[in-house]
């Protein structure tokens, strides 16, 4: 028996098997009885690995030799059917292979048993209300591959363990989120908010820009929550402005220009739907429809912290193009952006944008060129709240 790893955007992936023959793949723990990890070695695993996570269809199968009872059997079997960025539902899985949607649950638990995760694509079966529902190596990476499917990028820090990000690490925040933030939860795991930020983020992909999809409005969302709530704001304003965050470019799915307008009236539409008070989805749309720096203006305190939360995602994995020759000014800035920080300071007086740019991607001035104007919203925007605005690139400050 012998033992591998695969560094991916997910984290380090354990590979087993006998001689080139895989018996197993998982995220994060080392497998079973393997003796000792081999350097190297699965060269075929590691190319649909690597295919995987370019972001294609890998379109062949390494050679396998997934263990388990019969039924699980048949189960890996009617798995590895579900192509590349589709789902299927637990119902119609113990359908197709128990004649019959009674057997769901026992099916939920076969899954949780898949020795072979990625290449039998039990990350593909879902909730039948579109809830991703359980995943053995947890909810968010399972969002995150069905993200890469659909074309969106994915590499770190998306799946970093850190404090930073925590909207991106639901499992652990969940409960709470849920009790605080109940209007946020609905909206989140609405499958039609969920697949309209899917798909603008394909259409925005198409047009070279940088990625604003789940990753995006994640971060958007936890800054936006961090400055509220370290300002005082109560559950239900953050609540209010965590719908605003998550939606507020939904609207690049009907156009680039005037997204911010058009993505207001689609989460009007949304909200409706949902019965949302008025005097609720007042405050979100008009946050959303003032969001962009060619003609938003911070007209409340949601609106403020948007924009601040915004217009600070400036990140290496924001980058969509695969090919470094090909990067624009927009690529470059973001791809030379190494760490970001926003911090409000103790006495609630300044608000700090702190940047790391490696210069050998892009120079400062590249950075002031496309930022400057979003830079005077973030200024207008802090002054909002009452707060002075700082912008320190590489321990310089320069604003
Ligand atoms: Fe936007
Ligand atoms: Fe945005």
């Amino acid at each position: 028996m012998r033992c591998s790893t695969y560094d991916s955007p997910l984290g380090t992936i354990w590979m087993i098997g006998t001689g080139e023959r895989l018996m197993g793949l998982r995220f994060d723990a080392p497998i079973g009885d393997a003796q000792s990890i081999t350097p190297g070695g699965f060269a075929e695993v590691r190319r649909w690995l690597d295919r995987y996570f370019a972001g294609r269809d890998p379109g062949f199968l390494p050679a396998m030799d997934p263990q388990g009872t019969p039924l699980q059997r048949r189960l890996w079997e009617v798995l590895r059917t579900i192509p590349y960025g589709h789902t299927t539902t637990y119902g119609a899985l113990s359908e197709a292979l128990l004649g019959g949607k009674k057997g769901a649950q026992a099916v939920g638990r076969a899954l949780g048993c898949n020795p072979i995760a990625l290449i039998i694509p039990c990350h593909r079966v879902i909730a039948s209300d579109g809830s991703l529902s359980g995943y053995a190596y947890g909810a968010q990476r399972k969002r995150l591959l069905l993200c890469l499917e659909a074309g969106q990028s994915i590499q770190p820090p998306y799946f970093e363990k850190t404090e930073k990000e925590p909207m991106n690490q639901d499992i652990t925040r969940k409960e709470e989120y849920e009790q605080r933030f109940p209007l946020f939860e609905k909206i989140r795991h609405d499958p039609s908010v969920e697949a309209y930020i899917s798909e603008q983020n394909l259409a925005i992909k198409a047009l070279g820009y940088t990625e604003h999809g789940h990753a995006h409005v994640g971060i958007v969302a936890e800054r936006t929550r961090y400055i509220l709530e370290t300002l005082g704001e109560d559950d239900h304003t953050i609540d209010l402005a965590l719908c605003a965050a998550w939606m507020h470019d939904m609207g690049n799915i009907i156009n680039r220009v005037d997204h911010s307008q058009s993505g207001a009236l689609m989460a009007f539409a949304i909200l409706n739907r949902l019965e949302v008070p008025a005097q609720d989805i007042a405050p979100i749309i008009c946050a959303i429809g003032n969001h962009d720096e060619g003609n938003g203006v911070p007209v409340s305190k949601i609106s403020a912290a948007l924009i601040l939360a915004d217009k600070s995602d400036v990140r290496r994995s924001r980058v969509q193009s695969q090919d470094r020759d090909r990067f624009d000014i927009h690529d470059r800035v973001n791809y030379s952006a190494t760490g970001t920080d926003l911090k409000i300071n103790r006495e609630h007086k300044g608000i700090k944008l702190k940047l790391h740019i490696d210069t050998r991607y892009c120079d400062i001035g590249e950075y002031f060129e496309i930022f400057m104007e979003r830079m005077r919203l973030c200024k207008r925007a802090a002054n909002s709240l009452g707060l002075e605005f700082h912008l320190i690139i590489n321990e310089t400050s320069l604003i």
